[in-house]
């Protein structure tokens, strides 16, 4: 199943990305590999600031580039393609020397990337990788597939069917449940519903889990932008819809913290989280100050953390690689195929946080602070 949906999308993905066309600018040209960084230019482009997460990567990257001396343009686009584009093309005209990009839409920075390729700057795609284009020269990210597999483990896991360690659990079916995916135009929603699907299929299949919507397919549970209010606006209908007679959702499938707080505002307006009508099992991704508040509380039930401080650094270090004419280090060169060719890329590790892990996970290694859990939000 995961296999057939990456192909059918990244068929759909090339054709979108061929179709798209229209003018770039000229960058300062290539540079020796001896400049001062105080010389040398960093375009940073990430999608929005809704969303805590990016706001924390584009600070991450911006003070760590800076310490080493570098000048950081840093641009966010408000989750709009023509503003993104636009910012990128700004970037190349002003004579940034490498790009570091977090698409919106995978496929519709290829006129920029042409452009960046004709000024011979070097082009990192930020966690989410651009495609359709040859023109990407590295990428930075976590193992997006294994992000999907924690992410139906730990539904599993909240639901009692699996134990952490992987052996079964003592629940029974059959226990009804919800998928929600990501953006279509993100490529990294085919790596996190494949993984998740292939996790969960098995228990469909044998009639354990049961999707009471039918809605099962990618295009069906996609959320567009990944936005909050989409995902909320999901629920409700999915309530309405498929729950009117009285039955009850044991388990959602989020692939992120912003639509499992969507999800879960749906649910508690419906009545769960109230006497006897429990809160469904709900997961999410990027371990969101707000969502771990909720975890901690016992609203949510797990997320996916993916430090981004780590992610930042790895952004660092193979922008500074290709400024110093150097290749960047990848530890992987075979996943990341964006329709066009493989892009070397370097992957970091990802880890699920159930309530209990917030403590070692999350506070001690600094990521959010005690208080900032408490409170539901950061202080910086
Ligand atoms: C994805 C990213 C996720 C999540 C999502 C919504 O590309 O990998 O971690 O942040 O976007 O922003």
């Amino acid at each position: 199943m995961g296999r057939k949906f990456l192909v059918a999308l990244g068929g759909a993905a090339l054709a979108l990305s061929l179709a798209a066309c229209s003018g770039g600018g000229a960058g300062s040209g290539e540079k020796s590999g001896d400049e001062k960084p105080s010389d040398l230019t960093i375009g940073v482009s990430m999608p929005t600031q809704t969303s805590e997460r990016w706001i924390a990567d584009g600070n991450a990257v911006k003070s760590k580039l800076e310490a080493k001396g570098y000048k950081v343009d840093l641009q966010y686009a408000g989750d709009d393609i023509p503003t993104q584009s636009q910012q990128v093309d700004q970037m190349i005209t002003q004579g940034a020397d490498v790009l570091i990009l977090a698409a919106i839409d995978g496929t519709a920075l290829s006129s920029q990337l042409q452009a960046a390729a004709a000024a011979k700057i070097p082009v990192i795609s930020y966690d989410r990788l651009i495609r359709g284009s040859k023109d990407v020269d590295f990428y930075v990210s976590f193992d997006n597939y294994k992000v999907g597999v924690a992410q139906g483990t730990a539904l599993l896991v909240g639901l009692g069917l699996l134990n952490k360690d992987g052996s079964k659990g003592t629940a029974k079916g059959p226990l009804n449940v919800e998928l929600f995916a990501g953006s279509l135009d993100d490529n990294n929603t085919q790596f996190f519903f494949g993984g998740a699907m292939d996790t969960l299929k098995p228990f469909i299949d044998d009639g354990t889990l049961v999707v009471k919507s039918k809605q099962t397919t990618p295009e069906q549970v996609a959320t567009l932008r990944w936005q909050q209010e989409t995902a909320q606006k999901r629920m409700e209908n999915l309530l309405t819809s498929a729950y009117n007679d009285g039955s009850k959702v044991d388990g959602v499938l989020s692939p992120y913290d912003g639509i499992s707080r969507g999800i879960i505002t749906a649910l508690q307006n419906a009545g769960y989280g109230k006497g006897a009508k429990k809160l469904p099992v709900v997961t999410g991704q990027d371990a969101e100050i707000a969502s771990i508040k909720l975890i901690n509380d016992g609203v949510q039930s797990s997320t996916v953390f993916k430090d981004t401080r780590l992610l930042a650094e790895q952004a660092v270090n193979a922008a500074e690689a290709f400024l110093q004419k150097k290749q960047p280090q990848a530890n992987d060169t075979k996943t990341y195929n964006n329709g066009v060719k493989v892009v070397p890329a370097y992957l970091l590790p990802i880890a699920t946080v159930y309530k209990d892990d917030i403590k070692a996970t999350l506070i001690d290694s600094g990521y959010w602070t005690a208080d900032e859990v408490a409170a539901g939000q950061a202080k910086k």
